[in-house]
């Protein structure tokens, strides 16, 4: 659907024809105006979800480039849990006390420069969130219930205007039941494998590919089993299978399917 708008430049457009015309040159613009009525792309919601290594966090950034709309990683969030219940030390098996930090903690995910960053309690933890132990943390936090509720109302809210990319696990499925466009975004375990150790070798850390293909598939299945919002392809999604395709290239499939939709709404 287009939402239909009169700027603000034709309105001054009219009033100057309206000043030097004549009646008829006055009717004449006015029927034109309230006729042809510029319309504005409808600005889509955009769905990215799958599982760990599937590129979902640099395509949807790369997607969001491309259409002009923000990016929102909720993943990052259950990180930023994750990541003050160990500061904190709070056990990861108390799911009331991990509700509570979950309600109490505010978190800010920041546009900058393209990327994101995460604000927590107004502290930017953007660097500390990656690390093996958060990203542990993070996939058990985020099968409590009491944590999820506060965060999915965030992203709710950040993503309701349009004009967004979210990735996470559960966008299409909970978070955006109605989604403009749901993707999921998969690849063979040994290929999202290979990925995270590309990673962590870039980052100096060395690492067994095989435990990194272990590391994969504990967190696949902690996705895809948890009782609440698992990990799912909704039946609406589209499967975009990137096992062979660059990041790149899998933007672009899904920059193509975003314009069919918004070309689609145009009737
Ligand atoms: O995408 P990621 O690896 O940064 O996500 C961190 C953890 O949060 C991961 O274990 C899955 C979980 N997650 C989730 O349960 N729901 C989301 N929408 C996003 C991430």
């Amino acid at each position: 659907m287009f939402h239909s708008v009169q700027p603000s430049s034709l309105a001054s457009k009219e009033a100057s024809y309206n000043t030097s015309g004549g009646r008829r040159a006055k009717a004449e613009v006015s029927i034109r105006l309230s006729t042809e009525l510029i319309q504005v792309k409808k600005r889509l919601i955009i769905a990215i979800d799958g599982p760990v290594g599937s590129g979902k966090s640099t395509v949807a950034r790369r997607v969001a480039e491309m259409l002009e709309y923000k990016v929102l990683d909720s993943g990052a969030m259950y990180r930023a849990v994750a990541w003050k219940a160990l500061c904190e030390r709070i056990p990861l098996d108390s799911p009331e006390q991990l509700a509570g930090l979950a309600s109490r903690v505010h978190i800010d995910l920041v546009p900058r420069d393209g990327k994101q960053r995460v604000i927590l309690n107004g502290e930017d933890i953007t660097e500390w969130i990656r690390t093996p132990d958060v990203s542990h943390a993070a996939s058990v936090v985020a099968v409590v219930p009491g944590v999820r509720h506060p965060l999915v109302a965030e992203q709710q809210r950040a993503g309701a205007e349009g004009g967004v990319v979210m990735e996470g696990r559960d966008i299409g499925s909970v978070v955006f039941p109605h989604a403009d466009l749901k993707i999921y975004l998969d690849a063979s375990p040994e290929a999202r494998a290979q990925r995270r150790w590309q990673e962590l070798h870039e980052k100096g850390e060395a690492s067994d590919p095989l435990i990194v293909l272990a590391g994969v598939l504990e967190r696949d299945r902690r996705d895809r089993e948890r009782e609440v919002s698992p990990l799912v392809r909704a039946a609406d999604a589209v499967l975009v299978d990137n096992t062979a395709m660059d990041a790149e290239e899998t933007a672009r499939v899904i920059v193509l399917l975003a314009r069919e939709k918004t070309k689609a709404a145009a009737g």
